[in-house]
Order: structure tokens, then C-alpha cells, then sequence
């Protein structure tokens, strides 16, 4: 698409519910896009990475959800230089990644893989060199085999010892140039997608939920990974903030999805049921982080199940991040649904007690562009209301296609023009959003999807066997909106 054309389809036919230009950001607001390892990098067997539970996932053939596998993905390892000038060529403040456990420690502890030290420092110095900020996300779910083997991952406490040796080697080997540190990517999803209904890895779940989980308990193992996930997180806020922070000057956050809830009617059952989800989604994480425990609502009705914190572990716990990631996307009606189950033989979803309907029909949702982003101020508000005015990064939104579908991502560009003026009118009315990254910079190995669906601001070509990026017109207008040209009508 020509930049003429660019400009006369942002100027005159972006229908514009939000009006906004670069200009009204604060200076130190950052734009950006993300990706993750197993999804862009490729090399999976390369210099020394060993697998992780992903590879074992992808390549035992995933429950039939799609074919494929990170093997190749879109080979950021061999690309990164050339992906590092497609962000410098949009304007990219910063790049949102992540770094692959079982590529710098293959065994998941013990030596660090120098190659793969190389390669993260390699990335690094290519993104500091073109003027974009490193994010660095140190766990987005592709833990090392050998831990999940050797005693379960992250079901068992020691994960949280293995992750802070883990994360020890990342701050003294990146910290001098990455100040950004994302501990765990959606540790609510990780939860429940691994845990409960056990959709991804390490795919553990009950088994009445789907054939493939003959291992796993889904009354209990989502509340013991998501609270290891939490000490793991506190235990690496805390070795940072002791050992490395007066020296490196960096911040340390914590990444949760989150979902619009809207209450279906006025009635104060599903009003409340509306809050019950929000905590059990987000209060999950986002109570312990400040207050230093579970809502009271998961301790009601999740009961001996939930696992609690020691006096000790509060203190660790609460208050231990600088900022909050929040990944977004999709919004929910919420009806009321009382379970009547007996309380020790319920699951996750049970324990909620809602049921979640599609605010926009899903077969559609693909295409169209969600009427609901007001939705995301909302989130943003109730964040700041309900736990505190910590800083708030956007680190993923973005809309999904067809991976066949054409350059001409036309309803992407809707997309993202609405979430980011949803996202400016949170900022007018004061929340402390401090970033935007778009999910994803470029087509990669989709975690629901495979090679069927994409997200990226750049289209790859999987059948080239030089994985040819060319930009789609979401890139072109990314890039006319962060040089700061004309796109409202
Ligand atoms: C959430 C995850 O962090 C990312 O890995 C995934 O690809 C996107 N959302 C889209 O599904």
C-alpha cells in the first residue's frame, strides 16, 4: 500500500470514534509491539537449547487444536537484525520479547549455554544500538522439560528457587542495558489453560475435562501453580531490588490477561458475579501483589483448596511490583451461576460460579472490530480503583486474522485505532498507563491457532524458505501514527 493511499484511507475512511494524535502522549510514553521465544524464534535445536514443555506440547500433536510447531517460527534467531530495522523503520519505541529458560540454561539449572548468552545479547545490543528499549519477559510459559519431568514444574515449590537462579543470570548478564522486567507473561492464563482445562502446556488438568489429561487435578493444581508462580515472582523482585537494583536502576512487573466483564442484566446477582469474575481473573494475582492475600471471595469459595500465604510470604509478596503488564483483547457478558456443587469437588470455572457469553459473537469477532473497546478504560479504572495508581503497561493487544487473509488488514488498523484512543482516553482521565505494545510484531506460531492465525503488524510468508516479512497496512499505519501524521478524520 502506497503512503498516499495510507494516508487517504486513515484521513478520510478510519471511522474515528476516538480522536487522538501521538502529540498528546507524555513524552517517556512508550510504543511498541511484542512477541514471545518459542512463538518468533525458531532454532529450537540449535546451538545448545534444549527443549521445553512447548516443544513437547507441539510436537506430541496438541489435543488436534492445529498443526505445527516453533521449530522454525518465523527464525528471529537468524532475523533479529532484520526484524530490529523493521521496529527502527515503524518509529518502535520499544520491543516487548522474551527469553527462552531452556535456551540460556538448557537443563532449566544448572551451566548457562554461552550461546545462548550470545544470542539474548546479540538481540539486546541490536534493539539499544537502533534507539528501542529492550522489555524483557523472563517466563512466557515455555518452561524447561527437565523441570517438568524432574519434579513437576510449576506445581512444585521448587520451581520458585530454580526461577530465581534462573532470573539471577538474566539481571547480572542483561541488567546494565535491559531496565525492564516482566517476571511471568499472563500467569492467569498459564493457570488455567495449563491447569485447569488444560488446553496448553504441560496440559494438566482433570481428567472428565478432556481426554488428554490423564495426569493433573484441576480443583487444586491452577491455585498451587499460580501461587508458585507469585513466590516465584516475589523472589525475584526481591533479589533484584537487593542485589542489583541500586546498580542497574531497573523495574520489575508482573503480566496478567484481562477480560472486559460486563454484568448481562442489572440485577445484583450478576452485578456481583461481574466482580466475582473480575476478581478470580484478575484479583487472583493483583490481590496477593498488593495486599499480600486472595480476595476474600476466592478464600470463600475456593476453601482448604486455595493455598495460603505465610506472614513471611505476604510481606514478600505484597508490594512487590514497580508495574503491572495487562494483556487484553477480549470482553464478556457475565450471568450469575451458582454452583451447587460440594465445595472440595470443584474446578477453577466452578468455583467462579459465572458464566461468560461472547460480547461479540466469536464467529465474527475475527473479523470485526469490537464495539467494546470502551472497555479497556474501564479495566484501566478499576485496576487503579480497586488496587492501587501503579504504573500500567498495555504489553499486548492486537487482533487476529486469517493468516491467508490479504495486506490489507484493514479491520486490524480499525482495531488498534480504537483500543489505542480508548487507551488515550484513560490516560485524559488520569490512569498511569505508561506503554503500548501491539501483539505482535510479526506472524508467528500462534499459541490457539498455530500457523492458521495471525496477529502481526508484518505478514511471513511460512512457505518462503526465507520467511520473506513484508508490511501490512497495520505496519504503514502504526508507523504514520507513531511519526505523528494525520489519521482522524
Ligand atoms: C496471549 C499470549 O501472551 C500470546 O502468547 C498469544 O499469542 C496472544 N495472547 C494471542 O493469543
Amino acid at each position: 500500500m502506497s503512503f498516499a493511499w495510507t494516508v487517504l484511507v486513515v484521513v478520510f475512511l478510519l471511522p474515528g470514534a476516538y480522536c487522538f494524535s501521538r502529540d498528546e502522549f507524555p513524552s517517556h510514553f512508550v510504543f511498541g509491539a511484542s512477541t514471545s521465544a518459542y512463538q518468533v524464534e525458531g532454532a529450537a535445536d540449535k546451538d545448545g537449547r534444549k527443549p521445553s514443555i512447548w516443544d513437547t506440547f507441539s510436537h506430541a500433536g496438541n489435543g488436534n487444536m492445529y498443526q505445527g510447531n516453533g521449530d522454525i517460527a518465523s527464525d528471529q534467531y537468524h532475523k533479529y537484525k532484520e526484524d530490529v530495522q523493521l521496529m527502527a523503520n515503524m518509529g518502535l519505541d520499544a520491543y516487548r520479547f522474551s527469553i527462552s529458560w531452556s535456551r540460556l540454561i538448557p537443563d532449566g539449572k544448572g551451566p548457562v549455554n554461552p550461546k545462548g548468552l550470545q544470542y539474548y545479547n546479540n538481540v539486546i545490543n541490536e534493539l539499544i544500538s537502533h534507539g528501542i528499549q529492550p522489555h524483557v519477559t523472563l517466563h512466557h510459559w515455555d518452561l524447561p522439560q527437565t523441570l517438568e519431568d524432574e519434579y513437576g514444574g510449576w506445581v512444585n515449590r521448587s520451581i520458585v528457587k530454580d526461577f530465581t537462579a534462573y532470573v539471577d543470570v538474566c539481571f547480572k548478564e542483561f541488567g546494565d542495558r535491559v531496565k525492564y522486567w516482566t517476571t511471568v507473561n499472563e500467569g492467569n492464563v498459564y493457570a488455567m489453560f495449563g491447569y485447569d482445562i488444560g488446553i496448553l502446556p504441560p496440559q494438566r488438568c482433570s481428567p472428565s475435562f478432556i481426554a488428554n489429561c490423564s495426569k493433573g487435578n484441576s480443583s487444586t493444581e491452577p491455585y498451587l501453580a499460580a501461587h508458585h508462580m507469585l513466590l516465584a515472582h516475589a523472589s525475584a523482585a526481591r533479589l533484584y531490588r537487593t542485589k542489583y537494583k541500586s546498580m542497574q536502576h531497573g523495574f520489575i512487573g508482573f503480566n496478567i490477561l484481562a477480560f472486559g466483564y460486563v454484568p448481562i442484566t442489572n440485577t445484583s446477582g450478576d452485578i456481583i458475579a461481574a466482580q466475582r469474575a473480575r476478581d478470580f481473573m484478575m484479583g487472583w494475582f493483583l490481590n496477593p501483589l498488593t495486599f499480600g492475600d486472595y480476595p476474600d471471595i476466592m478464600k470463600r469459595n475456593v476453601g482448604s483448596r486455595l493455598p495460603s500465604f505465610t506472614k513471611k510470604e505476604s510481606n514478600l509478596v505484597k508490594g512487590s511490583i514497580d508495574f503491572l503488564g495487562i494483556n487484553f483483547y477480549y470482553s464478556f457478558y457475565v450471568k450469575n451461576k451458582p454452583d451447587k456443587q460440594h465445595i472440595e469437588d470443584r474446578d477453577y470455572r466452578a468455583d467462579m460460579e459465572v458464566e461468560t457469553i461472547d460480547l461479540i459473537p466469536n464467529d465474527t469477532s475475527i473479523y470485526e472490530v469490537p464495539i467494546t473497546t470502551w472497555i479497556l478504560q474501564d479495566v484501566l479504572d478499576s485496576v487503579k480503583n480497586d488496587y492501587g495508581d501503579f504504573p500500567i503497561y498495555i504489553h499486548e493487544n492486537g487482533q487476529k486474522t486469517f493468516s491467508n487473509s490479504s495486506l490489507d488488514d484493514w479491520s486490524r488498523v480499525k482495531y488498534l485505532h480504537e483500543y489505542i484512543g480508548s487507551m488515550a482516553n484513560a490516560l485524559r482521565s488520569g490512569s498511569n498507563v505508561k506503554g503500548y505494545f501491539v501483539w505482535s510484531l510479526l506472524d508467528s506460531f500462534e499459541i490457539l491457532g498455530g500457523y492458521e492465525i495471525s496477529y502481526g503488524l508484518y505478514y511471513v510468508d511460512m512457505k518462503d524458505p526465507n520467511l520473506k516479512r513484508q508490511p501490512k497496512l497495520s505496519a504503514e499505519w502504526y508507523a504514520n501514527f507513531l511519526k505523528g501524521k494525520p489519521m482522524d478524520p
